[in-house]
């Protein structure tokens, strides 16, 4: 069976290395791998590759950074060909960004079937662009992974047929669980305790002035002086250059982004972490570590009413007792959400065989 995998940004290649890693293990696969530079700087692709041991890419489509509608429609101007020239049994997309939905949709109008990992996500907020490329890249897939109850009932409420739909769990719980003993084992010199791990991207946090500084001037100021450790995103980088703000103070430090390996080993020795991410909070609900959302909405509820996440929303005074809280002892009891057993891409790779 020849398959064809769509990879574009940071969050897909760590789900896509499960399937892919699995696959690749169980052969009788064919596996094309595109990736479609939607990420493209070293510390946002290629150490993902290389950490987490996924064959390079067999072509790379190199559209880069630009608008929601340039950059979708370089994707699907680039991936047709590619399809047209492979000619795939199945083309399998992840997550819900740009190139997830560009490829479901130029698959839609070639006929190509199209399966979907992490299916059924939704957090009910049209302003959030990936709420539309989950949308409709649901409503073009013909396969439907879904990695929590919750999708699976979100995914039933749109109309979608039960048959197509697979419970199998959270691929990126499986790459992490494979990966643990090494992000376990690495020295972080520094960073044995007592810091906050922070990591945000979201438009809606990022892209206004006001927002972002006093996102930075609360964070440096909160944890009675606790170290907060923050690998900044590009889009964020950007953002804090063009308003001119800086680390505002002693207590928050920025860095690079980090590899994958790197960051994990942080988010597992982290007091806390603060974040809009939503692969951080899945991560930090299985390692137990307290997660503060800062947004007024999740597409991922299992992680809260579950797991360690609270969401927070964009209250700063809000954000400072949450970390007061935490940091007093007061810390929320998670439970790992059913099949986030790692055992994820085995579950795809069997429908699959079936298929
Ligand atoms: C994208 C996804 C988002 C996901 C995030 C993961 C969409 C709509 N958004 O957001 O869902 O959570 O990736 O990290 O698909 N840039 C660089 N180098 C890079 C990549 C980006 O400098 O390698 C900068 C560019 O200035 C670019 C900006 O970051 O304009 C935004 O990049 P883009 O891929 O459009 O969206 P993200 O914010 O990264
Ligand atoms: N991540 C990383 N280095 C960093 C920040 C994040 O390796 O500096 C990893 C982390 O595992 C996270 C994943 O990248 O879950 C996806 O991150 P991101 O927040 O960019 O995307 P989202 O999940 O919000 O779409």
């Amino acid at each position: 069976m020849k398959i064809l995998h769509v990879v574009g940004a940071r969050p897909n290649f760590i789900k896509a290395a499960a399937v892919v890693g699995e696959m690749g293990r169980r052969g009788g696969f064919d596996q094309i791998l595109v990736h479609t530079g939607q990420h493209y700087d070293e510390n946002m692709s290629k150490v993902f590759f290389d950490q987490l041991g996924i064959p390079k890419p067999d072509v790379n489509l190199e559209v880069g950074s630009g608008s929601h509608a340039a950059q979708t429609a370089e994707i699907m101007a680039r991936f047709e060909k590619v399809v047209l020239e492979r000619g795939p049994d199945w083309v399998v997309v992840y997550g819900d960004v740009n190139s997830t939905v560009a490829a479901a949709l130029t698959c839609a109008k070639l006929l190509v079937p199209v399966a979907h990992v992490e299916a059924g996500l939704r957090s009910f907020d049209r302003t959030m662009p990936e709420e539309i490329n989950r949308l409709l890249t649901d409503q073009l897939s013909d396969l439907l992974f879904t990695h929590s109850e919750s999708a699976g009932e979100n995914l039933a409420r749109e109309g979608i047929d039960a048959s197509k739909v697979h419970f199998v769990g959270n691929t990126m719980i499986d790459t992490l669980i494979r990966l643990r003993p090494k992000f376990d084992e690495a020295r972080m010199d520094g960073f044995e305790k007592d810091f906050g791990l922070v990591t945000l991207h979201r438009p809606s946090n990022v892209d206004e002035p006001g927002s972002l500084r006093s996102l930075m001037e609360t964070i440096s100021g909160s944890g009675r002086g606790m170290r907060f450790v923050f690998p900044v995103h590009p889009r964020t980088r950007a953002r804090l250059e063009e308003f001119g703000i800086g680390p505002a103070g002693g207590g928050l430090e920025f860095m690079d982004p980090l590899g994958y390996l790197e960051f994990l080993a942080l988010l597992g020795r982290a007091q806390l972490v603060i974040t809009d991410s939503g692969g951080v909070q899945e991560e930090s609900t299985f390692l137990g570590v307290p997660c503060l959302t800062m947004r007024e909405n999740t597409e991922r509820p299992v992680t809260v009413d579950s797991g360690t996440n609270t969401l927070v929303g964009r209250d700063m005074d809000r954000l400072r007792a949450e970390i007061d809280r935490v940091l007093g002892g007061e810390r929320k009891e998670g439970r790992i959400p059913p099949l986030w057993d790692g055992e994820a891409g085995r579950r795809i790779v069997d429908v699959f065989g079936a298929a």
